[in-house]
Order: structure tokens, then sequence, then C-alpha cells
């Protein structure tokens, strides 16, 4: 069979093989003296991202366990009588088809890691790494400002010990969320949450459960009021408190959520990066109800190289349209990014900087220690001193007996913001939504009342004007 796949293009021997088929046959080429393709393999190439295999075949190879497959074009009709065409021509129409394999959410991009790196220093409360991926052949595009999404996995240690607490061996075959069979091994590690525990999981437990009391308890925690006790506590947790349930661990396994992706703001331009995607990922760890607890996403990819040398992680391109640079580049910003909220500033710090814009860009950082939380810092120190960054103010919280955060440094700024402002400047703010984003907000409305000397009412206006014409923009979590 004609090989019309350039080395580099991102799919597995068997998707190789069948993708060649399907365009040497409709091309008019003869393929292995056939020329209508060979059948998909079954979900594309068998194998996640993650380099499990998975066995079921899937209607058009979507997986949310990011299996990342190939969907044969709608006019896949082989064409055996068609003309041989010239190499060249075949090569071109190649690279348009395999152009036309757009990665998504329910297709995303098996990426290969191409560093996890430490943003924090040891001394730090916590654990922010920078992460870039590996974008060559995919035909990914994002622009600054928008998200990237990622299917984790499970943690191995976690899914064997909810596989002892169920009583089973890894091996029996499971059906996941799309369908798919395979071992519940895999499944617990690919396709369901096992930090979540649901209501599912929970009726499933009460209705098996050998014990009277345990039946209760079960559907006393399915009520809302009940809830307090599970806050914290994960799947095994509950399959280790309530033992006497009868039911069939492929049942239980059946009753679990569906393991979600992850968003990440992107904190690299392509512009910058054309191959690349970095992302700024806090950590989450922490203690729970006894046990040492672990973010599902982000320690799969703080322990990414360590655990899985060579493998790849399912990612796609999710396209945030409110949270955009202004078009005219000599339009001023003022950006607040506290903590990991740094991260897409990063990215128009970078997009600016490759487009040559003349506007000004103004930064407002924030986090614990400038020691070792200062994320960024000397990349941050290169715009300051080629001007692709004209003002940086810093708030660390923690160095000082008073807090100081960034909306400290907002107010103690408040006339230059406001003249900022007045010169049609952009607002952004990215970060935790709980608390910070409120606050700034508050801040900011506080600026335009006391520097544009006007009341409370004028300025909830002024500051919904800026929001109605884009110009106050935010992407918190
Ligand atoms: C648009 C968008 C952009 C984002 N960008 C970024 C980004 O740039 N960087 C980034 O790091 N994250 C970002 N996030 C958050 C990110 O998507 C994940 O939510 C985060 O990484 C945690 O995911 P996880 O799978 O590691 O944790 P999960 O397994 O989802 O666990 C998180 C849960 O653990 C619990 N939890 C966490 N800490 C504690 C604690 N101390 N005590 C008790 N319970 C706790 C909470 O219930 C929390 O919801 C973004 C989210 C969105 C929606
Ligand atoms: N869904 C999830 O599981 C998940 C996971 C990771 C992060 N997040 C979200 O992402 C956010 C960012 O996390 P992060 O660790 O990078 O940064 P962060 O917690 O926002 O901390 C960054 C800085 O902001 C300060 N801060 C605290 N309260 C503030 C307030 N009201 N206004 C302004 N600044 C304030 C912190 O100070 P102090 O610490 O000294 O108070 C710290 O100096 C988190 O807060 C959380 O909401 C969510």
């Amino acid at each position: 069979m004609p090989n019309l796949l350039p080395e580099d293009a991102p799919f597995s021997p068997s998707q190789r093989a069948w993708l060649n088929g399907f365009l040497s046959a409709s091309l008019g080429l003869p393929a292995n003296g056939s020329a209508a393709p060979p059948p998909p393999p079954a979900s594309a190439n068998g194998a996640s991202a993650n380099g499990v295999a998975l066995s079921g075949a899937s209607a058009n190879g979507a997986s949310a366990n990011g299996v990342a497959t190939l969907a044969a074009p709608a006019h896949a009709e082989p064409k055996a009588q068609a003309e041989p065409k010239a190499h060249a021509e075949v090569k071109a129409e190649a690279k348009e088809a395999r152009k036309a394999i757009v990665y998504s959410r329910d297709d995303p991009f098996p990426a290969r890691v191409l560093h996890v790196e430490p943003l924090t220093g040891p001394d730090s409360a916590k654990d922010v790494r920078a992460v870039a991926l590996d974008l060559a052949g995919s035909g990914l595009r994002y622009q600054a400002g928008d998200a990237l999404g990622l299917y984790p996995e499970n943690c191995a240690e976690l899914v064997e010990e909810v596989l002892e607490a169920l009583g089973a061996t890894g091996e029996e075959p499971v059906v996941t969320p799309e369908s798919r069979i395979v071992p519940m091994r895999v499944a617990l590690a690919l396709a369901y949450d096992i930090t979540r525990v649901g209501e599912n999981l929970l009726g499933v437990l009460a209705a098996g459960a050998g014990d009277e009391d345990e039946a209760k308890a079960l559907q006393e925690l399915a009520d809302e009021d009940a809830r307090d006790w599970l806050k914290g506590r994960d799947v095994l947790d509950v399959l280790r408190w309530f033992r006497s349930c009868q039911a069939a661990p492929e049942e239980i396994v059946a009753s679990l959520q569906p393991l979600q992706p992850r968003l990440y703001s992107i904190a690299s331009s392509q512009k910058a990066f054309p191959n690349e995607v970095h992302l700024t990922v806090g950590v989450v760890r922490y203690q729970a109800a006894e046990r040492d607890r672990k973010g599902v996403a982000s320690t799969f990819l703080a322990d990414f190289n360590a655990l899985r040398p060579g493998r790849k992680v399912s990612i796609f391109v999710h396209p945030s349209p409110g949270f955009r640079l202004p078009e005219d580049g000599n339009t001023p910003v003022i950006m607040v990014g506290p903590g990991t909220g740094i991260a897409p500033f990063r990215a128009f710090l970078q997009e600016r900087r490759a487009l040559g814009a003349g506007g000004k860009n103004w930064l407002f950082f924030g986090d614990q220690r400038r020691h070792c939380d200062f994320l960024y810092r000397h990349q941050l120190d290169e715009h300051l001193s080629d001007g692709s960054l004209v003002r940086l103010d810093t708030a660390f919280s923690r160095d000082q007996a008073a807090k100081i955060y960034v909306q400290t440094r907002m107010l103690e700024h408040a006339a230059q913001i406001w003249s900022w402002l007045e010169e049609d400047a952009h607002f952004y703010v990215c970060g935790d939504a709980k608390r910070m984003a409120r606050d700034v907000d508050e801040a900011l409305h506080h600026i335009v009342m006391e520097q544009g000397q006007m009341p409370q009412s004028d300025a909830k206006a002024y500051v919904q004007s800026l929001v109605k014409a884009r110009r106050y923009q935010r992407d918190v979590y």
C-alpha cells in the first residue's frame, strides 16, 4: 500500500494503515489489490492516548476517555474507477485530508508532554507547575485567552484500592459510559470518576445492602440535608464504610459518574510557540477525613513524566470568545491575575510582543511569598526590559503581618488606573472566582466612584458599560 501520510503525522500504525487504505481507495490507487479501505479498527486505534488498550467499537471514534480517533469523512465512497493521479497531487490531497481531521472534545489529540517544571520554590506552601505539550502534527489552533481541555487518568494506587474494596480482580469486563467493553481496571482509571460520590452509587449500595442500618444510612445520605458526611470523602471511603453491599462490582462501577475533562487557561501564544501549548497548573493535594487526597487532573499532570514516561495526554482546545485581547493593538490593557490567574496574561504578553502591538500593558500579580511564589518572575522581567510590559505591580500576601492583595495595589494606584480607563484601556481578571474576583470588582467600582467623582449608581453604570463594550472581561474559576 502506498504511504500517503507524512512520517510525522500523529497516527498509530492501525490508524495509519486504515487512513492509507481509505486515501488509496478514494484516489483510485491500488491498495493491497483492493480499492476499498479496510474497516476502521475498533475505536480507530484501540488504545487511548494514555496507552491503555481499549476494546469495543465506537461509532464515530468519540470517547470521553480521550481516545483520539479518526472519523471517516462523510464522502468515504471508494472510487475504484478513478484515473490514477500524479504523485504530487496525491500527496497534496492526502495533506488536505489530514488537515480535515479536526481534534475536538469528542476526538481529542494525543499530545506528547514536553516538560512539567516547578514554578514555585521549595519553601512554598503551594505546588504550581509549568506544563508544555507538543501540538506538532495536530493542526490545532488556539488564540490567546482560550482554555485547554484535558482528559485525566485516575491515580493508579487509588484504582487498586477501589478494586480491593469492591472485591474485584480488575479483569472483569465492564461497559464504559461510551458503551465500550473494557477491563474494570481500565474503566476505573480512564472512564469513571472515583473521587466524587453521586446519588446513583448511593442508590445501588443502599439497594444491595445486606445490613439494614447501612441501607438506612445510605438512603439518608442520598438526601441533600445529610450530605455533610460526604464532603471530602470519595468512592473508596463509601465502599469501605458500607461493607454489607451484595451488589456485583460491575453494577457498582456502572453507577459511578463519568470522569470529566478539566479546563486550564492557556499560558502561551501560538505566535510565539507555533507547535506548543503551555499551562500553569496549581497542584491540588489536601487532607480530608483522615486521608491524603489528590486532585485528579492536576496530580495526573504533575506526576506525568515520572509515572508515564513516553505516554501522551488527550487534549482539545476550548475557545473562550469572551476573553480576548482588544482588536486594536494600540489599546492599553490592564491585567489582574494572582496565583494561577497569571496564565492567560502570560499568553497575552507573548501575543502582543509577537505582534509588535504598541498598546501599553499593565499586570497586577499576587501570591503568598515573593521568594518562592513569584510565578514566571524572570519572564516578566524580560517583558519589562523590552517594554512589552510597562507596569508590574505585585502583592505578596504573606511577606508581612497584614495581607496585601492585588486589589490593595489597585487602590494604591487608583488615579493611574482611572487615567488608563479613560484612555480606553481593557480590564481583565483571571483566577479565583469565589473571593478574589468579587473583591477586585469591588475595588474597580470604588476606583471609578472616587476617581470619576461619581455616585455609586453612576459608577455601577460605568462598569456595566465597560462590560458591554467588552472592555471588562473575566476568566474566573
Ligand atoms: C476556564 C477554567 C480555567 C482554569 N484554568 C486553570 C489554570 O490555569 N490553572 C489551574 O491550576 N486550574 C485552572 N482551572 C481549574 C482546573 O480546571 C481544575 O479544576 C483544577 O486543576 C483541579 O482539578 P483536579 O482534577 O486536579 O482536582 P479535582 O479532582 O477536580 O478536585 C478538586 C476538588 O477538590 C476539592 N478540594 C480542593 N482543595 C481542597 C481542600 N484544600 N480541602 C478540601 N477540598 C478541596 C474541591 O471539592 C475541589 O472542587 C480552570 C478552570 C476553569 C473552569
Ligand atoms: N476547582 C479546584 O479544585 C481548584 C483547583 C486549583 C485552584 N482553584 C482555584 O484557583 C484559584 C487560584 O489558586 P491559586 O492557588 O493559584 O491562587 P489563590 O489561592 O487565588 O492565591 C493567590 C493569591 O491571592 C491571594 N488572595 C486570597 N484571597 C484573596 C482575595 N479575596 N482577593 C485577592 N487576593 C486574594 C492569596 O493570599 P492568601 O493565600 O495569603 O490569602 C494569594 O496571595 C483558587 O483560589 C481556586 O479558587 C480551584
